[in-house]
């Protein structure tokens, strides 16, 4: 069975960042399978993954739309077509295999082509033990059902009470998204110590379960400066070490 987590939160609050040490840490200490999805427009966990981006699901549908595949007639070749295309937009790293699904479609799109997409999308990630959903920061592709079922939900916030309450209305509205999402788990990262009484209190009122402090952390900031790849932090690393305890909390 495949094992679903997604990251939600506020922008620039260490969704990518936390997803792509996740993967990090499932490659190390586990031995399945992990496929990473991009569901951030603005597509940058490849970068945290060293892996590199050249098509996305977004690609896919502008090309049919456009009509640059019209030749692709009946409906059963349509499906095999656009199989093929994410078979082919999906990059393939050592163990991971990471698919970014680019722009959400606009007005005027084509129903059947987004319907069969997220068909394909949602039939690829069974293929895998793992998924690891790196959301923006509006939803938009988890709304839009990028998966029906989310075993763990974490949703990231910064160590501060207006980060907790838009981190709470992010809680609810993915409640009432049509997926179904077993659990939602807070972060609370780039904390600099511990949590003040006031923040906990506000922490407490959402309901969820804290699941992670993860520290600032003075070698991403170093790696982010040099472009590294987070995905190569090693184990002295702080933040690599609290998602490794947030980790095991997420994976039997
Ligand atoms: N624990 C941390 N310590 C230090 N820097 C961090 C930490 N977590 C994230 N950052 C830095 O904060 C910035 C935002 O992180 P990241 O891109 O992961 O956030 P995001 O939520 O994915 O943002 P967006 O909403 O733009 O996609 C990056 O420069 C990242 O390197
Ligand atoms: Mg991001």
């Amino acid at each position: 069975m495949t094992h679903t987590i997604a990251l939600a939160g506020k922008g620039g609050t260490g969704k990518t960042t936390i997803a792509a040490l996740i993967v990090k840490h499932l490659l190390e200490t586990r031995r399945g399978t992990v496929l990473a999805i991009d569901a951030d427009p603005s597509s940058n966990l490849n970068l945290a993954l060293g892996l590199p981006l050249t098509r996305t699901v977004g690609d896919i549908r502008e090309d049919m739309l456009a009509g640059v595949d019209k030749s692709v007639g009946t409906s059963v070749a349509r499906r095999d077509y656009l199989d093929a295309e994410i078979h082919y937009a999906l990059e393939e790293g050592d163990r991971v295999d990471l698919l970014a699904m680019g722009r959400p479609e606009g007005q005027g799109c084509y129903c059947a082509v987004n319907h069969l997409l997220r068909e394909l999308v949602d039939g690829l990630n069974r293929a895998y033990d793992y998924v690891v959903i790196d959301n923006e920061a509006g939803m938009e592709h988890l709304s839009r059902r990028t998966t029906r079922d989310v075993d763990v939900l974490l949703v990231v916030t910064d160590p501060t009470v207006r980060g907790v309450r838009a981190a709470r209305s992010i809680v609810e509205l993915a409640h009432n998204l049509k997926i179904n999402i077993k659990r939602s788990l807070l972060i609370v990262n780039r904390a600099n110590g511990s949590i003040p009484p006031a923040l906990q209190a506000e922490i407490d009122a959402i309901g969820v379960e804290l699941a992670a402090v993860i520290p600032a952390d003075p070698t991403i900031t170093a790696f982010d400066a040099e472009g590294k790849p987070i995905i190569a932090l090693t184990a002295t690393s702080p933040a690599v070490q609290a998602v490794e305890r947030l980790a095991e909390k997420l994976v039997e």
